[in-house]
């Protein structure tokens, strides 16, 4: 039975009977009819639910009850909170950007501080940013009198603890209480996500690598740390993940939403595949992987059970899901045939379409001889997994498509769905000197379906996963 939609309330927030209208290309008629009934069919909720998120409402997927106006910051609904442990590493600087992006996806930030962390920022600077008191003793008084150490550690979504550095994860992992952090650590009930930053010996050390194995045992999650130079001058790995990255992450696992895509699989495809020319050159392209992987990570959040396969890409692990890292198309396509069956799939890879027809086992070496400056590669045609699976005897009951064209994009991205046999494509154009794609955090897409084609706006890659996973849930009626 469908659930009971409050139509007078979403009216009132599209802004009146015409408005409504408008958003639905229907006539007065039919509004009347639906308020009559309590109830719409999937297509005008989709519309309904398209309409307000886009105006800025936290909307319930089920019955569209609006969850929050579009000033969360007058609303009256507690936004989640992430008490953010900050290390004392060089990295704590970055704890405040973090704070900053965590307050600008609508979390409510309170900061504690190490005590060597204060050697680094003041517990003023957090409180400022935070506009919360930021604690640092455990032994404080005043502060248990207000809000004791249990209490503080019970009250969060999530614990972050960054820059978790190599001894505040070997007191995390020995479960030791000599400070507040330490307690936290260890009083919390609620999920703790960690960004380990050190000196890359450090982080290679079988100490740190024991007690980092304890800690993901314990389901500690953690982001990071990355490759590339550190503090310290030394370059491998022990570097923090960006702020940006910590911050969505962060999102992802405080906001509990509804599981709506609970006892759903699914099987997301992102990233390059890395084509060999030889034993150590390769065919690839530009593609960073971030918006398969925030769709996996979305459809995840919601319940979904996600097998995430991935070329090569400089991103993290995202928590609570399977990664399947591979090279090849030829791997992707073996791991996403493995994958199935699946409900869900979302092919998000830009595949390399052509393979070198004999890669070379040993390096290919120039001709000594100078007369002839060219060189022949054969290319044969790679799998294309996408077709492959629109055509599979366990064909993924929603099968989405993307397409990247530098132009006619809705002509184009229109043809492949049909060719590609698949129900949705998410379309957009690339190339654009003035609006890259590649690498960005931000995209702007169509999405192209059997009946429609949705034109949305330009919105960070973290928030068009979020639509398209709650878009699917719709699909799928939960
Ligand atoms: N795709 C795939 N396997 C391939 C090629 C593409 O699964 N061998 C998928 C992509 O993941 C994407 C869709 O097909 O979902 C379209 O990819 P795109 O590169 O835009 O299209 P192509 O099929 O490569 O066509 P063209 O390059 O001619 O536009």
């Amino acid at each position: 039975m469908a659930n009971h939609v409050d139509l007078t309330a979403i009216m009132t927030a599209l802004g009146g009977r015409q408005a409504m209208q408008d958003v639905l290309g229907v006539g007065a008629s039919a509004i009347s009819n639906y308020i009559a009934r309590g109830s719409v069919p999937t297509h005008v909720r989709s519309k309904l639910y398209n309409a307000l998120t886009a105006r800025g409402y936290q909307v319930r997927l089920d019955d569209l009850s609006i969850l929050c106006g579009p000033d969360a910051a007058t609303s009256q609904i507690k936004k989640p909170m992430v008490l953010l442990i900050i290390g004392g590493g060089i990295a704590a600087y970055k704890a405040l950007e973090t704070a900053r992006r965590m307050q600008q996806l609508g979390l409510d930030v309170t900061g504690v501080l190490t005590k060597s962390a204060a050697q680094f920022i003041t517990p003023l600077s957090v409180a400022a940013l935070t506009n919360q008191k930021c604690y640092d003793d455990l032994f404080s008084l005043t502060d248990e009198a207000e809000m004791g150490h249990i209490r503080l550690a019970r009250s969060a979504d999530l614990v972050l603890v960054m820059p978790a550095t190599a001894n505040l994860m070997a007191r995390a992992a020995c479960g030791l209480a000599d400070d507040l952090a330490t307690t936290i650590l260890l009083a919390t009930t609620t999920p703790i996500l960690m960004a380990p930053a050190m000196n890359p010996a450090m982080w290679a050390h079988p100490a740190t690598i024991a007690n980092q194995a304890i800690l993901r045992q314990r389901g500690i999650h953690m982001i990071g740390p990355t490759e590339g130079d550190t503090a310290c001058g030394e370059i491998g790995s022990g570097r923090m993940s960006e702020p940006a990255d910590i911050a969505a992450t962060a999102f992802e696992l405080a906001v509990k939403r509804p599981q709506s895509l609970a006892g759903k699989t699914a099987i997301v495809t992102a990233g390059p595949t890395v084509e060999p020319i030889d034993s150590v050159r390769f065919i690839a392209n530009h593609s960073s992987g971030k918006q398969g992987y925030a769709i996996a990570v979305a459809l995840a959040a919601r319940g979904a059970s996600v097998t995430l396969i991935s070329g090569p890409v400089a991103l993290p692990a995202p928590p609570q899901l399977q990664l399947v890292s591979v090279q090849t198309a030829r791997d992707m396509q073996a791991a996403a045939h493995a994958a199935l069956p699946a409900d869900i799939a979302i092919c998000a890879a830009a595949v390399a379409d052509w393979r070198v027809a004999e890669a070379s086992h040993a390096k290919l070496k120039k001709p000594d001889h100078r007369t002839d400056t060219q060189m022949q590669l054969s290319l044969v045609e790679n799998p294309d997994i996408l077709a492959a699976l629109g055509q599979s005897d366990q064909r993924p009951t929603l099968l989405v498509g993307f397409a990247a064209e530098t132009e006619d994009v809705l002509e184009n991205a229109t043809a492949k769905r049909h060719r590609k046999q698949c129900d949705w494509i998410v379309a957009n154009q690339v190339g654009a000197a003035d609006d890259p794609v590649f690498g960005s955090d931000q995209n702007h897409i169509m999405l192209i379906s059997e009946t429609a084609v949705e034109n949305w706006p330009r919105m960070l890659k973290t928030e068009l996963a979020d639509k398209l996973a709650d878009r699917i849930a719709m699909e799928f009626g939960t």
